[in-house]
């Protein structure tokens, strides 16, 4: 295994053990909730916007599921903050693997999309997009 990789895996495991921005905002603009259908795990996603309504000011997430998708919510949450719902909209699923740093596996692709996923979706339904009750990884 190369130290790059090595490392990348240390701060999956550090996101993991120290979930950044878990828990409930005081007033989400948003919240939404997802599982990953292979294995029930749920993650739901709260965001409050600025006042310009379109940037995100902060973003946090609750839930369980393996380290890949808790490492991936944390860092994703961490990344949203800044972010217009635009670019959110624009994320792909690279995007989330690149944050991570290491090749995830077929398998677990929607373990690392899912928190990804869950706040696209919610703010999809926020502006009227779209309508689903709890999103679900494909
Ligand atoms: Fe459930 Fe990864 S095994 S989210």
């Amino acid at each position: 295994m190369s130290a790059g990789r090595d490392m990348y895996r240390q701060q999956i495991l550090d996101h993991y053990k120290n979930p950044r921005n878990y828990g409930e905002l005081d007033d989400p603009t948003f919240s939404h909730v997802g599982e990953n259908p292979l294995c029930g795990d749920e993650i739901r996603v709260e965001v409050k916007l600025d006042e310009d309504d379109e940037t995100i000011e902060y973003a946090a997430f609750t839930g369980d599921g393996c380290a890949i998708s808790q490492a991936s919510a944390s860092m994703l949450t961490d990344e949203l903050r800044g972010l217009t719902l635009k670019e959110l909209a624009a994320l792909d699923r690279e995007d989330v693997t690149d944050l991570l740093g290491v090749d995830v596996s077929p398998m677990r692709v929607k373990c690392a999309v899912l928190s990804e996923k869950v706040a696209q979706d919610g703010a999809a339904i926020y502006e009227g997009e779209k309508e689903v009750d709890v999103t679900k990884t494909e």
